[in-house]
């Protein structure tokens, strides 16, 4: 992928904003009255009218190649919505530059780039124009976006008049069918209905399929997961983590649903002890992907458990439990009739083996413990750091409400019967 050109190229981007009341204390004339009254009063009020700013976006220096789907996520305020504007020539940067290469189409926030005066049918030219297009290109897609769009019957309606999801399906169909070089659309899916939404993510994926590039903010993880190859993970005005989707998506939701397990991980140091884990990494994980799951081959995870004094007979449990903190798997040293362990001062490394483990992508949380058998003595209680990130594909079924737990391809053959 990165040997493709790029479509948007992103040098050290920033914009920032002016905040805060320019007012006199609120405008109002009791404020006015109230300023007179006394010095202190206006000294403060000077202070507050001091113009402030905030940084929405800083630093931002990006190659996107052609033909990439690339997500943006990020918490409410990071700056996800003031980038797309910005790609969008709908407000400048501050600082920096952005190039694009070929004709843009955006769906930014409900409304812009409408004219609320104009019907539908009129909307859709005046945007085919404002792309570059002629009325002979526009005539030959016309058909193609209202079918998208299922607003025949409003077409010669004042789009003033739409609901804020009719606004977001006719903004769609004509930025996906104007046949855009660089596709933005800011989460604004989230308004129309769910047919409506999956009909863009696929509509969005034909698109990137014939080599343009998308770009897609989004706080629906499922939606960003099932489009986009890699993602930006913004925070607070600049890139906090960018690569591929499946990881960087599942360190988002880790550290958004408070990042360490019930019980905490802690640290590992201090305090006296029999036995305590210390670390963990799937076993023979090449460099750099010690936590993380990407296949469907057999997988290892190797336990380090420190043991300070002689345990004569003990045994460990180990559990994986999903993103929403549902306990999907749990194994233990003793299962298929292996006995008790003995185990001598020492590192000694606890290595549990699956034949596979078919999951959808998300961080999940592995649990361990260790007990002594005499009076089931627990000796350590582990939430293990870090998370298991698994970024397997998901196994490629369309309809969100169809997927099921386990992640695994299928098979098919068809035979007459
Ligand atoms: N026109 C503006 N004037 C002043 N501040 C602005 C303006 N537009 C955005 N901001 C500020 O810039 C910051 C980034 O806003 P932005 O809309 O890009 O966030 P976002 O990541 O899209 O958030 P959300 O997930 O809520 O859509 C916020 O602090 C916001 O208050
Ligand atoms: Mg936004």
């Amino acid at each position: 992928m990165s040997g493709a050109p790029p479509a948007i190229s992103i040098r050290g981007l920033g914009k920032r904003y002016r905040i805060g009341s320019y007012l006199p204390t609120g405008g109002t004339l009791r404020g006015w009255f109230a300023d007179r009254l006394s010095a202190k009063a206006r000294a403060a009020s000077a202070e507050s009218n001091k113009p402030r700013y905030i940084w929405a976006l800083r630093d931002l220096t990006l190659d996107v190649p052609t033909g990439s789907v690339i997500g943006i996520i990020g918490r409410n305020g990071v700056g996800k919505s003031t980038l797309l504007k910005i790609l969008s020539r709908i407000t400048d940067p501050t600082e920096g530059t952005a190039e694009l290469y070929g004709k843009v189409a955006s769906l930014l926030e409900v409304g812009t780039g409408f004219h609320g005066e104009l019907t539908g049918r009129e909307n859709i030219y005046l945007n085919g124009a404002i792309s570059g297009m002629t009325r002979a290109e526009v005539d030959r897609r016309f058909d193609e976006i209202v079918a998208f769009s299922e607003l025949e019957q409003f077409l010669d309606t004042p789009v003033k008049r739409y609901s804020s999801g009719m606004y977001v399906r006719l903004g769609f169909a004509v930025a996906a069918h104007l046949d855009p070089d660089i596709l933005l659309v800011d989460e604004v899916l989230a308004v129309g209905d769910l047919s409506f939404q999956r009909r863009c993510l696929n509509r969005m994926n034909d698109v990137a399929q014939t080599g343009r590039t998308v770009i897609f903010v989004s706080h629906q993880m499922t939606a960003i997961r099932r489009l986009c190859n890699r993602t930006i993970w913004l925070e607070a005005g600049r890139i906090r983590d960018f690569g591929p989707t499946g990881e960087v998506v599942a360190r988002y939701e880790s550290e958004s649903l408070g990042g360490a397990a019930p019980g905490g991980s802690g640290s590992r140091e201090g305090a006296a002890y029999k036995a305590r884990y210390l670390s963990w990494m799937r076993d023979g994980a090449p460099a750099g992907e010690a936590h993380v799951l990407s296949d469907l081959a057999p997988v290892a995870f190797r336990l380090v458990l420190d043991v300070r004094e002689r345990i004569a007979a003990g045994y460990g449990g180990i559990e994986i439990f999903d993103p929403e903190g549902k306990l999907i798997w749990s194994g233990a040293s003793y299962d298929g009739g292996r006995g008790d362990l003995a185990l001598d001062p020492g590192k000694h490394a606890l290595i549990y083996s699956l034949p596979m483990l078919p999951l959808k992508p998300g961080a999940y949380k592995l649990h361990a413990s260790f007990y002594e058998r005499e009076g089931r003595k627990l000796l350590d209680d582990w939430w293990a750091a870090p998370e298991l990130i698994v970024s397997l594909p998901p196994s490629s079924h369309p309809d969100d409400e169809w997927q099921g737990i386990l992640n695994l391809p299928c098979g098919l053959r068809v035979e007459r019967e």
